[in-house]
């Protein structure tokens, strides 16, 4: 089995959560702003724990597993948010990834390093041919990124999700291998 190994961007570190990430990651993983397009709404001391413990364990690219990866300002050591990461079950050479970023380090471009990152490092390293995201419509700055990142917008699904009190729409975003190592090198 792969070994995590940390990427290193010039101003990102990008690890394995660790024990003292607990107060930062409860704090972004509880405000209601990083949640409002995330299927979750919060978390309890108990059970960012038992994330933590769970996260321990885990290593990237075992089909099936999701993956969160935490991403670490590297000058400061705060930790700013996590990647989502996820090989398909049946299909290992495609891969889904998903990311926050506590308020207070969003709009400094570091989801945007980051994912560039991870994204490059994983095409590489499972030997990736496709890799999607999934978001809310109206979540913009994760649209934005997406377009940003060179993402195609694949698909456009119609209430097709009960979230959070009502149906709401999706957007599918797709890259290829190819169109990614053209775009990002
Ligand atoms: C989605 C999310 C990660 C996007 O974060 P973000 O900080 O806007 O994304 P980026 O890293 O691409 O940063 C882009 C912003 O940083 C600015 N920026 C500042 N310095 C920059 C730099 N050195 N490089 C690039 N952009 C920089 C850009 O101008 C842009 O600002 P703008 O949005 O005002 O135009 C964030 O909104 C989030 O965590 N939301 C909550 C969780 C969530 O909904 N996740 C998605 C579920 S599908």
């Amino acid at each position: 089995m792969l070994e995590f190994t940390d990427v290193e961007t010039s101003r990102l570190r990008l690890r394995r959560f660790k024990d003292t990430d607990l107060a930062a990651f409860l704090e972004y993983r509880n405000d209601p702003e990083v949640a409002r397009y995330q299927s979750w709404e919060g978390i309890s001391e108990a059970e960012a724990w038992a994330f933590l413990r769970e996260q321990r364990d885990l290593q990237p690219g075992v089909p099936g597993v999701g993956m969160q990866i935490a991403i670490e300002h590297k000058e400061s050591g705060e930790l700013l948010g996590d990647c989502y990461f996820k090989l398909e079950a049946e299909e290992p050479r495609q891969a889904e990834l998903g990311y926050s970023l506590a308020r207070a380090y969003q709009g400094y471009g570091f989801a945007s390093e980051a994912v560039t990152a991870w994204l490059s490092y994983a095409f590489r390293t499972f030997d990736l041919h496709r890799v999607i995201a999934i978001t809310d419509c109206e979540n913009s700055a994760s649209v934005t990124l997406l377009e940003r990142l060179g993402m195609r917008r694949e698909g456009h699904f119609i209430q097709n999700i009960w979230f959070k009190g009502k149906w709401g729409d999706e957007y599918l975003y797709a890259i290829l291998r190819e169109e990614w190592e053209r775009l990002h090198g």
